[in-house]
């Protein structure tokens, strides 16, 4: 894409259908790799001595990945101090330098593909597709923000000058921001924050999440060797605790969160309440995601499209269909066809090039799940299929894809991060109640319309207050520069993530 003067193209990733390219990735994928024993980056290398923790795979929990030790929250007000030092000459280094040095970082990343999608699959659970996505994704964050902090920062914006003086309004890194990341998106998610707000100028503390903290590791080394300074890239290891910390820290600037509304929520409530700076809060959390279908809908196509947004990814997606909305008279056509797709679908070891859906994170996870499909059951909610977890995954984390019918969306009190489908069915003449019920849940994340009536897909996406609606295709997988992502509501506060506003939510502007 020609881009403000730049060519910029989104990373081709790895094309699994190609024999060529998979027989180079199974040595990497089932190499027995080195168990890292991995431990917080700070300036002063002061990591403290807490017992350190396994890293277990989600597939086989007997599996050790590697061990981590997590930083006594004690050590934050060293790091944020070491933040602070280094943030001027960050700044000062200018913006044509940070940027290059993403761009180093993403030809690195791509071209150590393999390696950064073994850890997805093994510590994340990624399926190899998944992980291509994420790997990718990571890459294209990295070159993307590069462009548009060059757009945005390389020079000052002259403004009129009517009385003959001369104004500028300059762009410049805030200060520090902490950015905090889930397990769901280990590197993609990771990464992102972490280069939008180093390329803009800020110093970072990066605080991936608990679950995920090898792929976390390695990524901050690769951007260390390409040149970003220790002083400007920290990375801390712990669970919310330790996040909390940063976050109750009076000389923060910033806060990119990305995870469950809930913790979003606390944070804002610590920023409010603590002295120092009035920090920016970008906050990117969960939906209950809809799609709403009418009978002129291709049935084929929905299915699909079901299948891929719902138990894509094993539904550990924030834009996961969650809630699918089908008009009476095709509900029992769609429904006996989903029935029949879901049975193709292979539940396994994510290490395997066949499986469509691996694990869940973990056990607390796997326990939310089961509980809730069982309660439905026991509402006397209609199954429509439930899948097994695999004969051999005794010692995994598993929540199999389940589909159910309820009556109404307020059966459901929150996010259910799975594979998870609850389908509801409508009357054509109901189409705006349906619309005011999905905005009733207070989310606003991904929307999906399938329908053949151009007026009925405007209707749907003027009346729904949601981040990202999309028409006649699945709705997960955003594109970053194609389909800038996040939501509002309960599920974000904006900017959007991949998109050419998202930079300026991390920098100040001075006149
Ligand atoms: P989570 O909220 O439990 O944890 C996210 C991060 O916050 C982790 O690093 C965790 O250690 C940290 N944390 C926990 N408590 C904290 C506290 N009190 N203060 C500061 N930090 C704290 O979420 P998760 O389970 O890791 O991720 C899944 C959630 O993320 C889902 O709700 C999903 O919808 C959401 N998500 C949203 C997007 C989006 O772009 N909108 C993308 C991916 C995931
Ligand atoms: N950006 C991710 C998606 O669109 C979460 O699925």
């Amino acid at each position: 894409v020609e881009l403000y003067g730049a060519t910029r193209r989104n990373s081709l990733g790895l094309n699994l259908a190609d024999e060529q390219a998979t027989a180079a990735l199974r040595p990497a994928l089932s190499r027995a790799a080195p168990a890292p024993d991995v431990r917080s980056i700070v300036v002063d290398d002061a990591v403290g001595d807490a017992p350190r923790q396994p890293v277990c795979s989600p597939a086989d929990r007997r599996r050790v990945l590697g061990t981590w030790t997590p930083l006594p929250s004690a050590r934050v007000t060293d790091v944020v101090g070491a933040a602070l030092a280094a943030q001027a000459a960050w700044n000062a280094q200018g913006v044509g330098k940070r940027a290059a040095m993403l761009e180093r970082a993403a030809d690195r990343l791509e071209s150590d593909m393999a390696g950064f999608m073994r850890l997805a699959i093994r510590e994340a659970g990624k399926t190899a597709p998944d992980a291509v996505t994420e790997v990718r994704e990571a890459v294209d964050f990295l070159r993307y923000y590069a462009v548009q902090a060059r757009r945005l920062m390389a020079r000052a914006e002259v403004m009129p000058g009517p009385t003959g003086e001369h104004n500028e309004l300059q762009l410049h890194g805030k200060g520090v921001f902490v950015c905090i990341s889930p397990w769901n998106f280990p590197l993609a998610i990771f990464t992102g924050q972490v280069a939008a707000a180093l390329v803009t100028g800020n110093a970072v503390i990066a605080k991936p999440a608990e679950q995920t903290n090898l792929i976390a590791w390695r990524m901050v080394q690769l951007l260390h060797d390409c040149g970003v300074p220790r002083g400007a890239l920290q990375l801390v290891l712990g669970a919310g605790d330790l996040g909390a910390s940063l976050v109750a820290d009076p000389r923060i600037a910033g806060v990119v969160f990305t995870g469950s509304v809930e913790v979003a929520q606390a944070i804002n409530r610590t920023l409010a309440a603590r002295s120092g700076p009035i920090a920016t809060l970008i906050a990117e959390t969960g939906g209950q995601n809809a799609m709403i279908v009418d009978s002129s809908a291709l049935p084929e196509q929905v299915v699909k499209d079901t299948l891929a947004s719902a138990f894509g990814s094993a539904g550990q997606r924030c834009s996961a269909l969650r809630v699918l909305y089908l008009q009476n008279e095709i509900a029992d056509r769609t429904l006996t066809m989903l029935r029949g797709a879901m049975r193709e679908l292979v539940v396994g070891d994510p290490a395997w090039l066949r499986t469509d859906v691996g694990p869940v994170i973990d056990a607390a996870a796997q326990q939310r799940l089961a509980t809730h499909a069982d309660d439905l059951v026991r509402q006397g909610c209609r199954v429509i299929e439930r899948l097994e977890a695999p004969a051999d995954g005794a010692h995994g984390t598993w929540f199999a894809p389940c589909a159910i019918e309820i009556d109404r969306l307020g059966r459901l009190d929150g996010e259910y991060f799975g594979a998870m489908l609850h389908v509801i069915r409508f009357d054509a003449r109901a189409l705006d109640r349906v619309i005011d019920e999905i905005n009733a849940s207070g989310y606003g994340l991904t929307l999906g319309v399938h329908s053949r009536i151009e007026t009925t897909w405007r209707r749907v996406q003027q009346l729904a207050r949601v981040g990202n609606c999309y028409v006649n295709r699945g709705m997960t997988g955003a594109v970053v520069g194609v389909q800038p992502f996040g939501g509002e509501g309960l599920s974000g506060t904006g900017p959007k993530a991949g998109g050419p506003h998202y930079l300026l939510r991390f920098v100040a502007e001075r006149t």
